[in-house]
């Protein structure tokens, strides 16, 4: 078996943080999203992976190169425009070939990973097999229908009255049959070629499309509320391990992982926490669910359930900073002098909530 990964999206909905960035590599419990999707689909003993890239191409090109730290084989498929998952699984024919292949979007975080999936799909041999989870917004994702014996009757995208509350996850397995699916339909709506309509062909001309409701955490990782949920989730799963140094002075309560080269000074840490390497807390102190990449600074201030990415320098601010997802370098800082003002360089579609 084979496996795709769709990393080609533009994450408009993670803007600012998607202008210099692909949305795949923000990481959780400081790990680039994508990550968690390749470990998980090696774990489930799939090594041939092809990955679907669009504009953020070279970034992720640097990034995982050619998987050999994953113990995988990876294959950079390029996909000219979004136009659709169903056009990623056209465009990655020649090199799925014949086989059966795991399909994996890039933005999903699914906890328990899918080995059972594959597994499932092997041994009952249908033509395609699709993951289903209870969400309480399923206009926001494909909704399938089911009967009362667990068969899909019916499949629709993004509906707006949504006839159950299960939506499709970014899981799927396929044989070859997709390829007839993806080639047959038509363009949805939103000028894209839908799986969710090429699975419907399936079942409409008759081929076995198997269904499994998950009851394991996921999240499509669409939205800056989803990173900090999936990060919640991440850093939950974290066992302690302290090789930063931490002063007298300071307190860790709780689990915290705190890499090599991070220094805590006079700071209460609160886990579940991770602190990247290099990373440098003096006199603040950092909640629960709060991950701080490598070489950020929090000096004189609070953080809790949020993410600070890589080199950002967080400087005396009097208020706790709470449920933030904060990019690069970037510095806030408080001042001294008159006027008593806020200042603000943000780049567009930036957030800023102040009291
Ligand atoms: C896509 C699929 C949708 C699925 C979702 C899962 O939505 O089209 O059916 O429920 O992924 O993450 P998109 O992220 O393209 O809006």
């Amino acid at each position: 078996m084979k496996a795709l990964i769709l990393s080609g999206g533009t994450g408009s909905r993670l803007r600012p943080l998607t202008y210099t960035g692909a949305k795949q590599l923000i990481p959780v419990a400081n790990k680039p999203i994508l990550h968690y999707a390749i470990e998980a689909i090696r774990d489930a003993g799939i090594t041939d992976i092809g990955i679907i890239v669009g504009d953020t191409r070279a970034e992720i090109e640097r990034n995982v190169g050619d998987g050999t730290q994953f113990g995988v084989h990876v294959t950079y498929i390029p996909q000219d425009a979004p136009l659709g998952l169903a056009h990623a699984v056209k465009i990655a024919e020649a090199f799925i070939g014949g086989d059966e292949f795991l399909m994996f979007l890039g933005d999903n975080l699914v906890r328990d990973g899918v080995r059972a999936f594959a597994e499932q799909f092997t041994a009952n041999r249908p033509n395609s097999l699709i993951l289903l989870s209870r969400v309480p917004d399923p206009q926001r994702f494909g909704v399938a229908e089911i009967d009362e014996f667990g068969k899909i009757k019916r499949l629709i995208e993004k509906p707006k009255v949504p006839p159950s509350d299960l939506a499709l996850v970014g899981v799927y397995l396929f044989d070859h049959h997709i390829f007839d699916a993806v080639k047959a339909i038509a363009p949805s709506p939103r000028g894209e070629l839908e799986i969710t309509d090429a699975i419907q062909y399936l079942i409409d001309s008759g081929r076995h499309v198997e269904a499994h409701v998950i009851d394991g955490w996921w999240k499509d990782t669409g939205k800056p509320e989803d990173m900090l949920e999936a990060n919640r989730m991440m850093v939950e799963a974290i066992a302690t391990r302290v090789d930063g140094s931490v002063d007298e002075r300071s307190q860790i309560i709780g689990r915290a992982v705190i890499e090599a080269g991070a220094t805590i000074e006079n700071s209460m840490v609160r886990g579940p926490v991770v602190i990247g390497a290099g990373a440098v807390i003096r006199n603040s102190y950092i909640g629960p669910f709060t991950s701080i990449s490598q070489g950020v600074q929090v000096i004189g201030s609070e953080v809790e359930n949020s993410i600070i990415l890589q080199d950002t320098v967080i400087d005396c601010i009097p208020t706790r900073i709470d449920s933030s997802l904060i990019g690069k370098n970037v510095h806030i800082s408080q001042v001294q002098e008159r006027p008593k003002a806020l200042t603000f360089v943000l780049g567009d579609n930036s957030r800023a909530q102040v009291q």
